[in-house]
């Protein structure tokens, strides 16, 4: 049996029991590690070392003791006081960066945030076709002309071979324009009259094509709008002929439609082209083997074509004997929903964004 060491003893023992040491530090220990903030900190300092602790007791018990003793008592206590210091500090380290990340965190700029970004329009469907056909013929070297919407009935049908009382005129319903003057004036029903003003220009040889708008008293349908957009080409050289518009017809219709897109043309009318041509394209949507788009014949009609009548150089002082040309026109309009499948041709004016975004 192991004799306990008397105080008396030359090198005395430690006067604090070191389990009471061991359990101060750890329930403080336990209580700084589990401090949430920097107050709980404070308050978890001040049970363990503050002057009502067990450790601050402990403290004046030391003035108690015999001075031989003394020395080792209050070595023990600062040690324990520096280990507790060192929790304290670790914990107040841990505790601030803590508290800068979450500063940080809560100040961070989100940068990847969808940010709504103001909208950014583009070409009406319409007008990109419309650039895109003016862009082949002027590769076919022609000159983009342009005309006056409001006409005069002579542009519009006399000069053009359709006097007052041709059956062509009722097959175009027309918008008059009441201008009170002696000459009738009118919303131009086709881009043809464009010819005559070219022609009276008096600059031949002529390789021009005309976009523009066009008005027709028609009612809205799916395949009539009463305001919509033709091209109109009109080519006058000496020598040109019929063999030279199929030509031309063949080279645009690939261009603009793809080389799977064949055209043909039939026989036609229009008082001011001889012979006349109706000129068609293989329907795009059955590839020619016939759907509801093309009525189950696999042809389109896209517009109208012919030899330039001689009654219309004779109305512009065109010698007919020297000089020879040729003339198309269709609707831009249709051939924009063939182009890109669409069925109706009023989605065009309806400004709906949703669609209008989409081409
Ligand atoms: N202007 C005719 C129409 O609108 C089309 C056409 C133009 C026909 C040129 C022949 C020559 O229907």
């Amino acid at each position: 049996m192991a004799t306990e060491p008397s105080p008396t003893t030359s090198a005395p023992s430690p006067p604090f029991d070191s389990t009471e040491l061991a359990e101060i530090e750890s329930e403080a220990a336990s209580r700084i590690d589990a401090a949430a903030d920097i107050e709980a900190l404070e308050e978890a300092e001040r049970l363990a070392v503050g002057k009502r602790s067990r450790f601050a007791l402990l403290y004046q018990q030391l003035r108690s003791f015999d001075p031989a003793v003394r020395k080792g008592g209050g070595q023990q206590l600062q040690e324990l006081r520096r280990r507790l210091d060192e929790a304290l500090e670790r914990r107040r380290a841990a505790l601030s960066a803590e508290e800068r990340a979450s500063r940080l965190l809560e100040d961070r700029l989100d940068l990847t945030e969808v940010m709504s970004s103001p909208l950014q329009g583009h070409l009406h469907v319409v007008t990109q076709v419309r650039e895109e056909l003016e862009d082949v013929f002027v590769g076919m070297g022609y000159e983009v002309a342009e005309g006056p919407e409001i006409e005069s009935d002579w542009y519009n049908f006399e000069a053009l071979n359709i006097p007052p009382d041709h059956p062509a005129r009722s097959s175009v319903d027309t918008f008059f324009v009441d201008s009170g003057q002696a000459e009738t004036l009118l919303l131009r029903t086709h881009t043809s009259p464009v010819q005559i003003h070219l022609l009276e220009r008096g600059r031949l040889p002529i390789y021009a094509v005309v976009p523009g708008r066009v008005y027709r008293r028609d009612t809205p349908d799916a395949t009539h709008l009463p305001v919509f957009h033709q091209l109109e080409g009109l080519v006058v050289d000496r020598g040109v002929s019929f063999g030279d518009l199929a030509g031309t017809i063949e080279t645009f219709v690939p261009a603009i439609f793809g080389a799977s897109v064949r055209s043909r043309l039939r026989p036609g009318y229009f008082p001011f082209t001889e012979p006349s041509a109706e000129f068609e394209i293989s329907c795009a949507i059955c590839d020619g083997s016939g759907c509801r788009t093309c009525s189950g014949t696999g042809w389109i009609e896209l517009g109208g074509c012919g030899m330039v009548h001689p009654a219309v150089f004779e109305q512009t002082g065109v010698d007919p004997e020297e000089w020879s040309g040729f003339a198309f026109g269709f609707g831009i309009d249709r051939l924009a929903i063939m182009r890109h499948g669409i069925a109706d041709l009023r989605l065009l004016v309806e400004n709906d964004v949703r669609f209008l975004e989409q081409f």
